[in-house]
């Protein structure tokens, strides 16, 4: 059984189908690249998966238990926010400007407390939220910035904090969409280290979404090319970056001159 399973999913947005039955399946520590080009379907896959939009048809499994189909999502309850079976890094970080990097990551974590203390569900008062707030930081080489904010920070220092405050609510699994394609070339660099990182020194598994075919090549165990909704390949990354499909032949060969480190 694997860990993630998803199942044909389709999605259509006004009649027109942006998933077209997209299935694959993920071990645990696992991590799945998802490339394709501009309008694929990439963020609306991560969009359904994160209960930010409803499906039309298909299933997601996680450790053999359903947690998503078409009728699931269009009765979302508030407490499947505080499940948090996945995460989500924005490709435009998306934090609070009003609050500090640590208070950017404590208010997440505050909530889920509180809500659970509301809803009766044990919580760990031992557990002391500022320590663990500092772990996530340091986990993404920042306490020192733990009191700055947003507008102190660079856009990959930024982009850090937002994958640790994904990170804090204990995700099953953690989605990146395009993190770097918001920053300068010069920034990318220390987001796709601490990217890889996670992988080497957690059991997180993830799944990413991203143009840096060089680290896409290198850091997945699986990569999924989609094309005009529909999953095109999947396989290990040598398998898929020597493919003899046209389409994915086509869609690699706009990345081999522009990528150096490839
Ligand atoms: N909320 C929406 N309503 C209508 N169309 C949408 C919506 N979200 C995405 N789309 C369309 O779905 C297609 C896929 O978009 P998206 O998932 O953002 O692609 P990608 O992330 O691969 O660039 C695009 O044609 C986009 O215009
Ligand atoms: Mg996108």
């Amino acid at each position: 059984m694997p860990y993630l399973e998803v199942k044909n999913i389709q999605k259509s947005f006004d009649g027109e189908k942006i998933l077209d039955d997209v299935s694959f399946s993920l071990e645990e520590g696992e991590t799945l690249a998802i490339i394709g080009r501009s309008g694929c379907g990439k963020t609306t896959l991560l969009r359904c998966l994160n209960y930010l939009e409803s499906i039309d048809t298909g299933e997601v499994y996680l450790k053999g238990e359903k947690i998503l189909d078409a009728s699931y999502s269009k009765k979302r309850k508030k407490e499947d926010s505080f499940r948090r079976h996945f995460g989500l890094v924005f490709q435009s970080f998306n934090l609070f400007p009003q609050y500090t990097a640590k208070e950017n990551i404590l208010l997440p974590l505050s909530l889920q407390r509180k809500y659970r203390q509301k809803s009766g569900i044990m919580v760990d008062e031992n557990s002391n939220l500022d320590e663990v707030v500092l772990g996530l930081l340091a986990k993404v080489g920042l306490e020192e910035k733990k009191d700055l904010y947003p507008s102190q920070l660079s856009g990959g220092q930024q982009q850090r904090v937002a994958i640790a405050r994904a990170m804090a609510l204990s995700p099953d699994v953690l989605c990146f969409d395009e993190p770097t394609s918001a920053l300068d070339p010069e920034l990318t660099g220390e987001v796709l280290k601490v990217i890889r990182e996670l992988k080497e020194k957690t059991r997180l598994s993830m799944i990413l979404v991203t143009h840096e075919m060089a680290f896409a090549h290198d850091v997945s165990d699986k990569i999924l090319f989609m094309k005009g909704g529909k999953a095109i390949e999947l396989g290990a990354p040598e398998e898929v970056f020597a493919s003899k499909k046209e389409e994915t032949i086509a869609f690699l060969s706009g990345y081999r001159h522009s990528n150096p480190s490839e």
